[in-house]
């Protein structure tokens, strides 16, 4: 292909409309599911709750789920069930969405940020192992991207040093690693119901664990610290700690559930369109693919590239603009999250304090995925692309 105009310079678009970097999937069932739950007698914490619980349940293989308000609320119920305090340290990614790492502040505890595997993009466990200290409490982990992380080996350092383990799962519900399915890894496991995320509820989000007194601490933390004496009499009641109302309604829930069952259909067009990037960009001299290990089932919330940016003449926000310009909504995750303002004025942190996620972040790029994408769309994605990278490509000198 001639070196086309770009976007950015000028030049026609590769398409004339935004393709977003995701897209909710919403049917005829979903809002008639919705309706009925609205036309019912309980607007929020009725049946419909207790329904969406038990189908989370079985799909993620765990014997409790808690729905709450959002992912962030999953996270904060999971740390305030971990009864974490102001003394303890929590050790997990930069890489991610902060929430992961505010939730842990919201309890008072401090968040130590050990480094991610360059391949992988998950927590790198040497890197953890070093962080190890007498306050450690728990190990939170994030599958980022939607690729679960080694559990196995995060797994074998918890019991070692008695840490609760929490896995962030807003990227991979579906996921497996083997045949095990993601919200059997670790203690705790927390899922996100945004838009954007795997299946939605509008907002939403829950925990899943196969322990019986976190259960009952995830419902606690969910509305207000409330514990009933006496189930004869409700009006009686007493709070030891404070909770948070993060009560999700029924009819979000009923948004929820029938989403739920159509998660497979979901995953397999994500799949699909994520091995055919894959394939389309194995050969590109401009990027690189994170590794995809044989054992894991991948949840393709993003669909996440590096870039060479040695073959580039320009830095990867260049690329993201002139992707924007051609209408293609290609994005960053995330920014790392221990060089915010706030992480360094709290904390003291800075760069250098994970050196493989500090030299990733610059390279990454997400570009668009979601179930209802077509291969056309695909195909503009690959196009822009090319238009950009033939333009800044450096050239030998
Ligand atoms: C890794 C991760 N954790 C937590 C969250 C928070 O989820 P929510 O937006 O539902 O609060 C998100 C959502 O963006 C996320 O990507």
């Amino acid at each position: 292909m001639a070196s086309e105009k770009l976007a950015l310079f000028g030049g026609a678009p590769v398409r004339p409309a935004l393709l977003p970097y995701a897209r909710q999937s919403i049917d005829a069932e979903d809002i008639a599911a919705v309706s009925r739950a609205l036309a019912g007698d309980w607007i929020t914490q009725g049946p419909g709750v207790k329904r969406f619980e038990e189908g989370l349940a079985a799909i993620a293989g765990a014997r409790h789920a808690v729905a709450v308000a959002n992912g962030t609320a999953a996270l904060h119920a999971a740390c305030w069930a971990a009864g974490l305090g102001p003394d303890d340290e929590v050790i997990t990614t930069s890489l991610t969405f902060a929430a992961t790492a505010n939730a842990v502040v919201y309890q008072g505890a401090r968040p130590v940020f050990a480094d991610i595997d360059g391949a992988t993009l998950n927590l790198d466990s040497d890197s953890v192992k070093r962080l190890a200290t007498p306050r450690t409490r728990a190990l939170l982990a994030v599958d980022f991207a939607g690729l679960p992380c080694d559990w196995d080996k995060l797994r074998a350092l918890a019991r070692e040093h008695g840490w609760l383990l929490i896995a962030d799962a807003a990227h991979s519900l579906g996921g497996a690693l083997g045949e095990r399915p993601v919200g059997t890894l670790a203690d705790l496991t927390t899922f996100s119901f945004h838009p954007a995320k795997l299946i939605t509820s509008g907002e939403g989000g829950a925990v899943v664990t196969d322990r019986d007194d976190l259960a009952e601490r995830l419902r606690t933390a969910r509305h207000h610290g409330i514990r009933y004496q006496d189930p004869a009499r409700p009006w009686r009641y007493e709070i030891d700690v404070p909770g948070h109302n993060f009560r999700l309604t029924d009819f979000q829930c009923a948004l929820g559930l029938s989403q739920l069952a159509r998660l497979e259909r979901f995953w397999t067009a994500r799949d699909r369109l994520a091995r055919r990037y894959r394939e389309r960009l194995a050969g590109s001299p401009f990027l690189e693919l994170p590794a995809l290990p044989a054992d894991r089932r991948h949840g393709w919330h993003l669909f996440v590239v590096l870039l060479r940016l040695e073959r580039l003449t320009v830095d990867r926000d260049t690329v993201l603009s002139a992707l924007r310009a051609e209408n293609i909504g290609a994005t960053l995750h995330y920014p790392l999250v221990h060089l915010h303002p706030f992480y360094r004025r709290r904390f003291g942190y800075g760069p250098g304090l994970c050196p493989i996620a500090e030299a990733a972040e610059p390279r990454l790029v997400t570009l668009p995925l979601f179930p209802t994408m077509s291969e056309a769309d695909q195909d503009d994605v690959l196009q822009a692309l090319d238009k950009v990278f033939i333009h800044f490509a450096r050239r030998p000198s």
